[in-house]
């Protein structure tokens, strides 16, 4: 495993959830971020079938068009009783105004069309991390968190789909759980102590 050596990396995101949440995480090192959006660096098309694999050619696309290290994110939320939708596909699901109202009412619309239930069913958060430099190594890394969905949403913490996730053995959703204690547990969390461990 290759360590991280330089004191600059790259977030490989314009999604401002992300950014935020990496930055976090991130605080406690020595190491300067800088969001690709602020670098004018456009977000490849997604075009893998797993998330690691998309989370790898967006963390390559990036530390190529900087030439620093690359840290990308490719995460979703898995929902069994739909197949694993929407999956790779969460983001998409919210359509070109990345509106998660719509994407959150889709779920609970297809889940009641196929199981006639929509609250109460298994659902996880899945996140694949990649670290990539500009010669093209890249570390993969996959965190995943466990739960049930709930509807209607509750709470206006987090992002993306955090108001219809309660994690195993909480009472709470995402959405309503401060920032420091989703972070102790998320599938984000999982991936970066993994990376933390391997590249740091
Ligand atoms: P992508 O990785 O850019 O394809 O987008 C993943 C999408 O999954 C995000 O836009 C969110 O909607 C969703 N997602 C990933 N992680 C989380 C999370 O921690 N909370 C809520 N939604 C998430």
């Amino acid at each position: 495993m290759r360590k991280l050596k330089e004191k600059k990396l790259v977030l490989a995101t314009h999604n401002q959830g992300k950014v935020r949440e990496l930055a976090d995480l991130l605080a406690r090192f020595d190491i300067q971020v800088v969001g690709a959006e602020k670098l004018g660096i456009d977000e490849p098309e997604e075009t893998g079938e797993t998330f690691k694999e998309n989370a790898k050619l967006k963390a390559l696309h990036s530390a190529r068009a900087a030439s620093l290290p690359a840290l990308a994110d490719d995460s979703g939320l898995v929902v069994p009783a739909l197949d694993g939708q929407p999956g790779i596909y969460s983001a998409r699901w919210a359509g070109p105004e990345k509106n998660f109202t719509l994407a959150m009412k889709k779920v609970e619309e297809e889940l009641l069309a196929k199981t006639g239930d929509t609250s109460g069913n298994l659902a996880h958060f899945v996140c694949a991390l990649s670290l990539a430099w500009p010669d093209g190594t890249t570390m993969e890394f996959e965190g995943k968190i466990h739960g049930i969905l709930n509807f209607p949403p509750r709470g206006n913490k987090g992002f993306g789909y955090d108001p219809i996730f309660i994690p195993k053995d909480h009472d709470i959703t995402f959405g309503e759980m401060d920032a420091t204690a989703k972070h102790k547990i998320s599938h984000r969390a999982k991936a970066f102590n993994q990376l933390i461990r391997n590249a740091f």
